[in-house]
């Protein structure tokens, strides 16, 4: 949601804090903000808008100078994006900087007020932990931040500086993810790793309510009762070059074309004599035969995949699927007993309504696994079982390679589920996994083969207001994430429609010229989908068709043809996302949007 960093060592700490601030601007960029100690006193400046916005401000107005400090990047919450209510927030020897969401913060700021603490600028619930924080501070910051703690309900990371304990950082999480990053007589609190790549691979965890104290370029972990703790280092495996754009004019694109290498990274480690094996992950394949109902759960994109999943779980290893939006999930009391299995997707592992449904799933429970991109999130250690997706840093904010490494996984599951139920046989498993095993150079040659047709078809989608995206089956789980990714970097209002479901009302809002993306990759249902395309297009649509190199499609039917390689129609959504993601690219390019942060969006969404 936001972001925040903090540093404590011997470089400038504006400058590092910007530079880390920069690797955060995906989680939330209405405004930002940094504190610093200058000359053993807080200096402090903020400014809504994105951090070149701060950038230039300190250069009109002067950046504070010194070697500890807190920095943050917003994504607005409470209280409209502003000077005012740019982090950091202030109490009188209290600084902080907050991502999350405290539910409770009106009583608490009804609580200090009470208690003759008025002195509120913002509308943010964090300027209420600040003044919380203040409250309870008696010159002991461990104490003052387990009393606070105690009080405070919803998810949250914080990095607070308290004015009489200079080139000090303290850091606490509680749900919201936070890392502490160990250099070279330096150290860094950060949101995620790539924030603090540049300048070391190293970091901590920090577990729910770990405090850390950073101090003289070392860290110390306490537990909110300062005992001392003790804490596993870990090294991230990828580098700077990884998190950074490598020539590409965006982080989208060149994401886009880390696919085939993304699904390999993650699929040939789970495949043993040409077989599915997921045993590493924990997942026997007596568990996998054993299984009454799957619940596949997730949010946006993930909850996309998850559909895939389930069209292709149900057809191969013949067992109920059902796909929730977790949002939905959470609070529907669900079914389950202990014979299900409960799938939660998500790239970050810190998605607020993913992370719900898994506690839900846990204590209702069922058996629980985590398809994850981000290593050590919290839906990683919370889940009975843990499936990594080695997509590597997702920077920008619409996504791309972590869906495509999604549905390899999916792909996986069913593949060995279907083996350990014996619905296929040792050979028809061997060869769906030896498609598997060809995606990547599929999903390569595609990247390259549409890329052309898929810029020029946008230039003619740049001045629809509204579209619509078909399929039937397959196609129709993906038309889904085809439209979604439209809409959210082009801004215009896109919707996917099951194609036989149109004529039951939609189909009204076919006016001339309104584009129709129709997918047409299942074999099986072409000639429904084709005479589908056919009734939009006799309506005046501008009908763009993806299909297969072979499929017989005429001008009747579609304005525009997006041919793709014929594979087995069961993995055909895994090359057919490749058009779709570079048609959303492209018109969002082209309408000279922000294609990596788009409006009102961020990364990561932990709260609810
Ligand atoms: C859209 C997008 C979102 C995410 C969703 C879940 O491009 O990225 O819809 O898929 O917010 O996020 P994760 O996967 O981190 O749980």
């Amino acid at each position: 949601m936001c972001g925040i960093v903090g540093y404590v060592g011997y470089r400038d700490c504006t400058d590092v804090l910007v530079s880390a601030l920069t690797k955060l601007e995906y989680r939330g960029y209405d405004s930002a903000g940094i504190a610093v100690f200058e000359n053993g006193k807080i200096a402090v400046a903020k400014t809504q808008g994105r951090l070149s916005d701060l950038t230039n401000k300190m250069e009109t107005e002067g950046k504070p100078h010194g070697h500890a400090g807190i920095g943050h990047t917003r994504w607005a919450t409470h209280g409209e994006p502003s000077d005012i209510n740019s982090h950091p927030h202030s109490g009188r020897r209290v600084t902080i900087v907050h991502n999350g969401i405290i539910e409770n913060y009106k009583q608490l700021k009804q609580f200090l007020i009470d208690n003759e603490r008025d002195e509120f600028l913002s509308d943010t619930d964090t300027e209420v932990v600040a003044q919380l924080l203040d409250f309870y501070y008696d010159g002991n910051p461990i104490r003052c931040i387990r009393k606070t703690l105690h009080e405070l309900r919803g998810s949250f990371a914080l990095g607070i500086i308290f004015s009489d304990r200079p080139e000090t950082v303290y850091a606490v999480r509680c749900e919201s993810p936070l890392i502490v990053a160990q250099g070279q007589g330096e150290v860094f609190i950060a949101s995620d790793v790539p924030a603090v790549i540049k300048y070391t691979k190293d970091y901590y965890l920090l577990e729910q309510e770990e405090i850390a104290v950073l101090k003289n370029g070392a860290v110390q972990f306490c537990s909110l009762h300062g005992r001392m703790l003790e804490k596993e280092l870990l090294t991230a495996d990828w580098d700077e070059d990884s998190a950074e754009k490598g020539g590409y004019p965006h982080y989208m694109l060149k994401e886009i074309h880390e696919q085939p290498t993304a699904v390999k990274t993650t699929i040939t480690p789970r495949i043993e004599d040409g077989l599915p094996n997921l045993s590493e992950c924990g997942i026997t394949v007596d568990s996998l035969r054993s299984f009454r109902h799957i619940f596949i759960v997730a949010c946006g994109t993930a909850m996309h995949a998850g559909m895939v999943g389930k069209y292709v779980m149900e057809k191969l290893a013949r067992v109920s699927v059902t796909v929730d939006i977790a949002s939905e999930f959470r609070y529907r009391d669900p079914l389950l007993t202990e014979n299900d299995l409960v799938i939660i997707i998500s790239q970050s592992g810190e998605t607020a309504d993913s992370k719900a449904a898994l506690n839900l799933a846990k204590k209702r429970g069922a058996k629980t696994l985590a398809v994850v991109n981000v290593k050590g999130s919290s839906i990683a250690r919370e889940a009975d079982m843990v499936v990594y997706t080695h997509a590597g840093p997702e920077i920008a904010v619409a996504s791309t390679k972590a869906y495509m490494v999604q549905l390899s996984v999916m792909y996986l599951i069913a593949f060995e589920m279907a083996f350990a139920k014996g619905k296929i046989d040792k050979e028809t498993c061997r060869a769906l996994t030896a498609e598997l095993v060809s995606m990547p150079q599929v999903i390569d040659d595609t990247i390259h083969h549409v890329l052309d047709i898929c810029q020029y078809i946008s230039t003619r989608l740049i001045s629809a207001e509204s579209l619509l995206y078909i399929g039937r089956g397959l196609d129709y789980a993906l038309s889904m994430e085809g439209s979604l990714k439209l809409k959210e970097i082009s801004y215009i209002h896109s919707e996917s429609y099951a194609a036989g479901e149109l004529k039951h009302g939609t189909i009204s809002l076919i006016t001339d010229g309104m584009p129709v993306i129709a997918i047409a990759t299942q074999n099986t249902l072409l000639e429904k989908t084709v005479s589908n395309i056919r009734e939009v297009k006799a309506r005046g649509a501008m009908t763009i068709v993806i299909c297969d190199e072979k499929a017989e499609i005429g001008v009747d039917a579609a304005d525009y043809l997006i041919r793709i390689p014929k594979i087995n129609e069961m993995l055909m959504p895994m090359v057919a996302t490749v058009p779709m993601q570079l048609l959303a690219y492209y018109t969002s390019v082209n309408k000279g949007n922000d294609v990596d942060k788009p409006r009102n969006l961020a990364k990561s969404v932990t709260v609810e």
